[in-house]
């Protein structure tokens, strides 16, 4: 070997043998020993470099695993002809190219330029993710997230069993999560199921793929809340599902309107608990109205009950898969509004016959969510922190929704209304009559605040104008702030 230089540097503590690996690897990726060298032997070069042999053993040995080097028995150690980067590489790497700014509709399925017309809730770009701007939807507080403890949590679990963490797993999900989430949800929701019923997914917006997915057919009519929320529709056009709009009122969806425009759909996604985005809790008398439909028609309903750890005041109307016995309703919720919504963990309780098939049917989407996640979730839960945590947010909420209404009335008096609600994360602002909501949001945009114009979730008619206001994930002097900055915006 035409010895390259290579400096070893014994004082900055990185293993001898690491630094020669490094520096033959680097010798190689910039030329100066060409594939097919053969390398000096190992004995030389220890002398030639002052080291030990087993070092020059050790780096040759990483080498050859990695395969810049190949080793002849007898004949001595050469740089590899076919370097890893170049088999790990195309033969010609295209230029990179330039992100595209809208959609050619020409190129894609019919349905996947109706999916494509679906407006998402704006996710903020990548590395911008101002986690606590006012009034942003939805979060939760970001800012008193137990980052000490779920690191604690992780680093005990991945060095308890990182090598059954590095398996698959069922396609249901991590048993001891599933058994955690029924506990849970038996004690405080009232959903009747067993941890075979739950199924784990990568937050409710999958649960209702799946569920579009595995019981609606092309065609089939969904009931969905008008106003709602605009991500189930999403669900539901690329199944190829038909949606109806059915107006909400005080009581939450309106079930007899229901059954004039679409009695025999098949499914209905509601919010019964806190109605996505006006925040009614579904009456009674609806509930019952709903899962009577459910009941004769032989369709389903997709509870999603996605925040409904927040009630501030008295107790929290269990969810309607529990009151029935008739096995008509699904129920999800989701981990995104107590920890976030980056964990992309969420759950799905189903009825016992539709296990296996949605449990199939998830192995075609991703096989199963993140293992390591879950089973920190499930220390989590069971080591008490959940319960923990929930009850902190609710005080930690119910103190930002208060700054919130109170600096709103000192300051939003004439542009918006905002009165106090008992659950949730969010506020409705409405204006007055007349205004229009979607100019009102751009307003709040060009002042840096995130507030939704309520119309944009409205599918038909044209309701009193609002904003939806977020105040989870801001703490109380920056949501004062921004209804100040709000207050001269829409002046
Ligand atoms: C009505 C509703 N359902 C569900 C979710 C949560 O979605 P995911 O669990 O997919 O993060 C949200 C989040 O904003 C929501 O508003």
């Amino acid at each position: 070997m035409a010895a390259p230089s290579l400096v070893l540097d014994a004082s900055t503590g990185a293993p001898l043998h690491a630094q020669l690996a490094e520096a033959l690897r680097g010798a190689i990726l910039a030329g100066r020993l060409a594939p097919g060298t053969r390398l000096s032997s190992t004995r030389a070069l220890a002398e030639q470099l002052d080291v030990s042999r087993n070092t020059v053993l050790n780096a040759f040995a990483r080498l050859l695993a990695e395969g810049y080097l190949v080793g002849h028995t007898g004949s001595g150690t050469y740089v590899a002809r076919e370097l890893p980067e170049r088999l790990l590489a195309v033969r010609h790497a295209p230029a990179a190219p330039t992100p595209a700014r809208h959609v050619d509709p020409r190129a894609l399925s019919k349905r996947g330029a109706a999916v494509a017309s679906v407006p998402p809730l704006a996710a903020p770009a990548e590395g911008m993710a101002p986690g606590r701007m006012a009034f942003r939807m939805g979060v939760p507080a970001l800012d008193a997230f137990p980052s000490e403890l779920w690191g604690r949590l992780l680093h005990n679990r991945w060095q308890r069993s990182w090598r059954d963490l590095l398996s698959h797993i069922p396609a249901a999900g991590h048993l001891p999560l599933r058994r955690a989430v029924a506990d849970y949800l038996a004690t405080a929701r009232g959903v009747r199921c067993v941890p075979e019923q739950v199924l784990i997914v990568n937050g409710t917006q999958q649960a209702l793929s799946l569920t579009a997915q595995v019981l609606l057919d092309v065609g089939d009519a969904a009931w969905v809340e008008d106003p709602g929320y605009s991500p189930a529709h999403g669900a539901l056009i690329a199944a190829g599902a038909t949606r109806v709009p059915v107006p909400v009122d005080a009581e939450g969806l309106d079930v007899e309107a229901g059954l004039r425009l679409a009695p025999h759909a098949r499914l209905a996604i509601v919010t019964p608990a806190h109605q996505f985005p006006l925040g009614v809790v579904m009456s009674e008398r609806r509930r019952r109205a709903l899962l009577a439909w459910a009941a004769r028609e032989e369709a389903w309903v997709l509870e999603d009950d996605y925040d409904s750890e927040f009630r501030y005041v008295g107790r929290p109307p269990p969810a309607l898969q529990g009151l029935t016995a008739e096995a008509r309703v699904l129920y999800t919720g989701t981990f995104s509004k107590v920890l976030s919504p980056a964990l992309r963990l969420g759950y799905l309780v189903v009825p016992e016959s539709l296990v296996d098939a949605f449990s199939t049917a998830r192995v075609f989407v991703d096989r199963h969510s993140a293992s390591l996640e879950q089973a920190v979730l499930t220390d989590f839960i069971t080591q008490g922190h959940f319960s923990r945590h929930v009850r902190r947010m609710r005080v930690l909420y119910a103190a930002r929704q208060e700054a919130l209404v109170e600096a709103a009335r000192r300051e939003l008096r004439g542009l918006v209304d905002v009165s106090p609600l008992h659950t949730g994360m969010h506020l409705v602002g409405w204006l007055p009559e007349g205004v229009d909501d979607r100019a009102a949001s751009a307003k709040a945009a060009q002042a840096g605040l995130q507030a939704f114009a309520l119309s944009a979730f409205q599918l038909q008619g044209r309701p009193r104008g609002a904003l939806l206001l977020g105040y989870a994930c801001v703490p109380e002097e920056e949501l004062a702030e921004g209804v100040s900055r709000l207050a001269r915006a829409l002046r």
